[in-house]
């Protein structure tokens, strides 16, 4: 069975990070999308609710199993013995960090880090992006999931 898995923050997760997903979800068996938990980052959405957004955008792929994490990505893979992490590269201001967290993440495990290059729809999207021109009221019907719109709305609408 050949396991990849699609880490990240999620918050919340867009339409880029839905395209990686679909994509690496055709090359493997089984794909995880794990949502890493960074204790230091006060997110707008808890992991839960990420967690839940991710699981109803992705209920069409029977082949993408979601959950978070706590700790390292490596472990994460030793635990459940997947050998492939799969990233979207979106252009070369993300290579350097990715390509440092790549090497690093080989030399604790052995783990092989795959780029996808993002649609160039979707080239300078982000979550933060996406937070930020919500906040201020901006269109992002276009960048993220019915759901997460949906989300956005509500959070934003009760601050
Ligand atoms: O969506 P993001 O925030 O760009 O994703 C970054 C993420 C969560 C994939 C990365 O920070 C990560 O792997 N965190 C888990 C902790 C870890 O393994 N850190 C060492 C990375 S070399």
């Amino acid at each position: 069975m050949r396991r990849a898995v699609c880490p990240g923050s999620f918050d919340p997760v867009t339409l880029g990070h839905l395209d990686i997903v679909a994509r690496a979800s055709r090359l493997y068996d089984v794909v995880h999308v794990a949502v890493m938990v960074n204790t230091s980052k006060r997110g707008l959405f808890d992991v839960d609710e990420r967690i839940a957004l991710i699981e109803e955008c992705t209920a069409e792929y029977d082949n993408v199993i979601v959950e978070s994490f706590h700790g390292l990505l490596v472990d994460y893979c030793k635990q459940r013995e997947i050998p492939a992490i799969v990233k979207g590269l979106r252009a070369v201001s993300d290579f350097d960090y990715e390509l440092q967290m790549a090497q690093m993440n080989n030399g604790l495990s052995g783990v092989e880090t795959l780029f996808i290059p993002t649609n160039p729809v979707y080239s300078f999207l982000s979550s933060s992006l996406v937070k930020e021109v919500a906040a201020w009221g901006g269109d992002v019907s276009h960048l993220v999931p019915g759901p997460v719109l949906d989300a956005l709305r509500g959070r934003l609408d009760r601050r």
